[in-house]
């Protein structure tokens, strides 16, 4: 399935492999080839016929720090399940990955969490972080975006820091089967509002304890 195939230390994929090449390089990996575009389109189809019913407004922090703030984000989201065949699907995707990761670079990622994302048009996120150095909870997050036909005048790039001042910001568009991976602690990011609906996909995997988190290559 996928294009994968056996060797002796697991399933070998092209698109994992490069994945955890750029993520050892350069601590993120910007993809058009590890996410199957039938699974995509799968998501796709589950996102827009899923009723506007499901989604919330996207709020920051947990529990009793939730808050709904619109200076940092307007987006709404809908968490995935294993409920929906879709669901599943990403579910079994991202598991593979992980154990790609986990083999490959001694990540020691254990569970995994995401959500779909609607940005309607002029939404945005704020320059954030997923994850807070020292509280050991996010390493990972993985964005999938599910847009075809996206066209660069629509807007709605996702921005990444990569390193200090404008020089180093990455500028990505949210084309259709386009992964972003990255280190969660590492990179600052923000979505600049588009003229269209986007859709995305946010996912974050987490450490099972509060270990170090160092990229740590297997060889
Ligand atoms: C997030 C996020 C990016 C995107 O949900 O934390 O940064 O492009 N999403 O949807
Ligand atoms: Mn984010």
């Amino acid at each position: 399935m996928y294009q994968q195939q056996t060797c002796d230390d697991g399933v070998y994929d092209a698109g994992f492999e490069g994945i955890a090449n750029d993520l050892y390089e350069k601590g993120y990996a910007i993809s058009d080839l590890a996410l199957p575009r039938a699974l995509a389109e799968q998501l796709r189809l589950q996102v827009i016929n899923s009723g506007s019913d499901k989604f919330h407004r996207a709020g920051i922090g947990r529990e009793k720090h939730h808050a709904i703030n619109d200076s940092v984000r307007t987006d709404e989201i809908c968490w995935i399940t294993g409920n929906s065949c879709a669901g599943q699907a990403w579910l079994d995707w991202t598991t593979n990955l992980k154990d790609y990761l986990n083999r490959r670079l001694i990540l020691g990622l254990f569970s995994f969490e995401s959500h779909f994302a609607h940005y309607g048009p002029g939404d945005y996120y704020k320059m954030h972080l997923d994850a807070f150095k020292g509280e050991a909870n996010r390493v990972l997050t993985l964005v999938a975006y599910l847009n075809p036909d996206w066209k660069p005048e629509y807007g709605g790039q996702l921005v990444i820091q990569t390193g200090k001042g404008e020089q180093n910001k990455r500028f990505v568009f949210p084309t259709f089967a386009r992964l972003v991976v990255f280190l969660s602690e590492d990179f600052p990011h923000e979505v600049l509002p588009a003229t269209r609906d986007r859709y995305s996909i946010a996912g974050w995997f987490r450490l099972n304890t509060s270990q170090s988190n160092r990229v740590d290559p297997a060889t």
